[in-house]
């Protein structure tokens, strides 16, 4: 099995280390908090800073940070690091189903239960969590986070970016753009712009994103 870090040691870290273990050899994680080196989380140690990353040459990685507050973090660190595409892994956890005709950038994780019924392209660096059901030509933009429990109609677009809270439905053709949140248990409607956070049923603006 080949050998893989992990960046972050947070929450999806974790659970993304859980995922990998069937398919490759975790070493352990890197994260840029110095009270964590030379600790263990899930058994495996914190093995130094995410820079430290540049001088393994002969380990995969996989970005694992963000969360609804901070879910540019990834694209921040993907960008610092500056590793070239075939540095990074595609975990994909053994219980969730690709079907024909997907696609899946590297750097991209999806937790358990899964679900890509066909012809769904996900881009890199992509986080999906468990019991996430991306229907029939789904397409999901480089950095992008499904979070558990969302369902996607199908030809449904989530831009670059865009953060798809827990348990949001999005009718069939509807597009999210990029870097916009849509809230936990949405039902979205109508295309999302750009940089907005929507909530609620139906889903409507609810501010810009000021912050992310
Ligand atoms: C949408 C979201 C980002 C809003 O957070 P926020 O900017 O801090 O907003 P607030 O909690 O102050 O709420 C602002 C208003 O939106 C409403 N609201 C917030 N989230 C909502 C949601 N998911 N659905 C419906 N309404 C929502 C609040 O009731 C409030 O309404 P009010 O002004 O009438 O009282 C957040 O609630 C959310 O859903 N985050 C995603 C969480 C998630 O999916 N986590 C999973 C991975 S860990």
């Amino acid at each position: 099995m080949t050998d893989l870090v992990i960046v972050g040691a947070g929450g999806f870290a974790r659970e993304t280390a859980a995922a990998a273990g069937h398919d490759w050899n975790v070493v352990g994680f890197v994260d840029d908090d110095p009270a964590l080196h030379g600790t263990r989380r899930s058994g495996l140690p914190i093995l130094g800073p995410v820079d430290s990353v540049r001088d393994m040459p002969d380990v995969k990685v996989v970005v694992c940070v963000g969360t609804p507050r901070n879910f540019t973090a990834r694209r921040g660190i993907v960008e610092r690091v500056g590793l070239p595409g075939d540095r990074y892994a595609t975990v994909v956890h053994p219980l969730a189903s690709v079907g024909a005709g997907s696609h899946i950038g590297p750097g991209t994780v999806l937790l358990a239960g899964t679900v890509l019924t066909a012809d769904v392209t996900v881009g890199s660096h992509v986080a999906i969590m468990p019991q996430a059901v991306l229907t029939h030509d789904d397409q999901v933009g480089d950095y992008g986070t499904i979070a558990s429990g969302v369902r996607l109609g199908g030809g449904v677009i989530a831009d670059e970016g865009a953060y798809l809270g827990a348990g949001a439905l999005v009718r069939e053709g509807v597009k999210v753009g990029a870097w916009s949140l849509v809230g936990m248990g949405s039902v979205v409607l109508h295309d999302v712009p750009a940089g907005e956070v929507w909530a609620g049923n139906p889903a409507r603006l609810i501010r810009p994103l000021t912050r992310s």
